[in-house]
């Protein structure tokens, strides 16, 4: 599925965000940046070490911030490291920090004139975002970025399994209609 916003492409996938071939795909890491589980790990494990060892130098990143790194192995030449919010009730600026990961994300690309970016749904694993509303937040806060003209020309949604992905695709559906 996919939506236009401004001069830029929005892209909704069911897949492995590891094998995107992008200029930089998304990590939803932790704020040590020193690896986990989920998506992290598999980011990690089929990067090779080079990112980690660059992690390393870079002191961690605060939830809500973004920080780039090489793409080691992986297709995609870079990694764009972001933490999102653990959420608890959603009366702790789960929200606004959620929106942040996109903002910085986009933002760190546009720094480094990367010009297609693939981000994972940040905060709907370990972290226990409740997906629909991540993805609500997720599409918006792109969208309203991408069409304020933006450099990055291409945006794709990798959502590992039916129930994420149907809940980005109904959101997408959303933003299309309003
Ligand atoms: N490709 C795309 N999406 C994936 C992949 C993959 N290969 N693997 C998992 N996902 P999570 P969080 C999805 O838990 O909630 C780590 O340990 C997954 O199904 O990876 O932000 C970090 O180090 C879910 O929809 O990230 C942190 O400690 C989404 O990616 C913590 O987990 C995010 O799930 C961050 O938790």
């Amino acid at each position: 599925m996919r939506i236009n916003a401004g001069a830029a492409s929005i892209e909704i996938v069911e897949g492995d965000i590891t094998r995107e071939r992008v200029d930089a795909i998304v990590n939803a890491a932790n704020e040590s940046l020193l690896g986990g589980g989920g998506v992290d790990g598999a980011i990690h494990r089929a990067g090779g070490p080079a990112i980690l060892e660059e992690c390393r130098t870079l002191g961690g990143c605060k939830t809500g911030d973004a920080k780039i790194t090489t793409g080691g192995r992986l297709l995609a030449h870079h990694v764009i490291h972001t933490v999102g919010p653990i959420y608890r009730d959603g009366t702790r600026g789960e929200a606004a920090l959620l929106a942040s990961c996109y903002r910085r994300s986009l933002a760190v690309a546009g720094d480094h004139a990367l010009s297609s970016i693939a981000f994972p749904a940040i905060s709907c694993g370990v972290y226990g975002y409740p997906i629909p509303d991540a993805a609500a937040i997720a599409l918006r806060t792109v969208a309203e970025i991408a069409a304020g003209g933006g450099a990055v020309q291409r945006v794709r949604f990798l959502l590992f399994g039916p129930e994420t992905f149907d809940a980005f695709a109904a959101a997408a559906e959303n933003l299309r209609t309003t």
